[in-house]
């Protein structure tokens, strides 16, 4: 964050002269407001303005006061946010409230609003608006931005965002929480994705050859249609996801947790799933010429007219399986 030690004392200092007329800049403010922005003012249609006011300057000076402890008062700021989004605010009606709140100091501080003071204000009104903004709204990050937040941070947190059809090719993201993100007909090729939290995430379309998912959480993701050749997937936790029409061709999913999983019409030739537990599933016409299912676990998966040649069942459990009209699959014990 970009804010100096000199700003912060700028701030602090000329908060203190606003403070002393709390009341008066708070009603300066919200006039201000309505004026520049009258699209909001119903959003106070049944609110007492007058304890609206001394709110506000309060959450302004716990803010001003906690500026060098700033890790301290983002929780508050994040939790803010969120409750403002249940009031109806929208993330661009930041911006008329930080041009009102300058203009109020602008009032308020005279000759003391010097340039300088402007400044501080803004860029503390501005780390104030974005820590808001990105808890209470889904982020859309371009590729760069998503990078330079990757290489900053050791351990991102990017749930929720919406990275669609983003260009990630190759960018380590293990350990990344991306839960309820949405990376459809993303670019995935290669990416790290080890041990990340991918739950209810929508990867459709998504490129994600050898990409590395293993030991990822991917509890009811979508991945339909999305490529998956030669990813890794060894101990996956992937139950209930969608893989309908997915490519996994040379996949390794060994010891992957598919409980529930739907994979129709999905390619599987010469993937890997010796140990996987596939129980209902759901893999109704799913391709699996060559591929490795033994000591799988198929309890009650549907494998109606699946593609079964030249693949090792050794040890695999199909008890309840559906197997009518499977291709290449002598069913009779041997
Ligand atoms: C960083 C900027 C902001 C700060 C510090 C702030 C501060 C506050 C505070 C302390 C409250 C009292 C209720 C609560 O704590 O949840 C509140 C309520 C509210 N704020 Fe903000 N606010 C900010 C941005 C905005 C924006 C951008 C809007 C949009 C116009 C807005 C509209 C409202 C509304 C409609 C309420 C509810 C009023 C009611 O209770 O009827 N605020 N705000």
């Amino acid at each position: 964050m970009a804010l100096t030690d000199s700003q912060k004392k700028l701030v602090q200092q000329s908060f203190v002269k606003v403070a002393v007329i709390a009341d008066k800049a708070a009603e300066l403010f919200y006039g201000r407001l309505f004026e520049v922005a009258p699209n909001v003012k119903p959003l106070f249609a049944n609110t007492n303005m007058k304890e609206q006011g001394s709110k506000l300057m309060q959450m302004i000076g716990t803010a001003v006061g906690g500026l060098d402890r700033l890790e301290d008062i983002v929780p508050h700021v994040q939790a803010l946010g969120k409750r403002h989004v249940a009031y109806g605010v929208k993330k661009e009606d930041y911006t008329p409230v930080g041009e009102a709140l300058l203009w109020t100091l602008e009032q308020g501080l005279g000759a003391d609003f010097t340039p300088d003071v402007k400044a501080a204000w803004a860029e503390v009104y501005g780390v104030l608006a974005n820590t808001a903004i990105e808890a209470a709204y889904k982020q859309k990050m371009t590729p760069d931005e998503m990078k330079t937040k990757v290489g900053q941070e050791k351990k991102v947190d990017l749930t929720s965002y919406d990275l669609i059809g983003a260009n990630l090719g190759g960018v380590s993201l293990n350990g990344t929480q991306l839960t309820g993100a949405n990376l459809t007909g993303a670019n995935l090729t290669n990416v790290d994705f080890s041990g990340a939290t991918l739950i209810n995430a929508d990867l459709s379309g998504a490129n994600l050859t050898n990409a590395n998912l293993s030991h990822a959480k991917l509890v009811g993701t979508k991945l339909i249609g999305a490529n998956l050749t030669a990813a890794q997937l060894p101990s996956a936790e992937m139950p209930e996801c969608d893989l309908s029409g997915a490519t996994l061709t040379a996949a390794d999913l060994t010891g992957c947790n598919m409980k529930d999983t739907k994979m129709m019409g999905a390619l599987l030739i010469c993937s890997n799933l010796s140990g996987a537990k596939l129980d209902q599933a759901n893999m109704t016409g799913a391709i699996l010429t060559g591929a490795n299912l033994t000591r799988a676990s198929l309890v009650n998966a549907n494998l109606r007219g699946a593609n079964l040649t030249v693949a090792n069942m050794e040890g695999a459990n199909l008890e309840g399986a559906k197997l009518t009209g499977v291709i290449g699959y002598d069913q009779r014990p041997a």
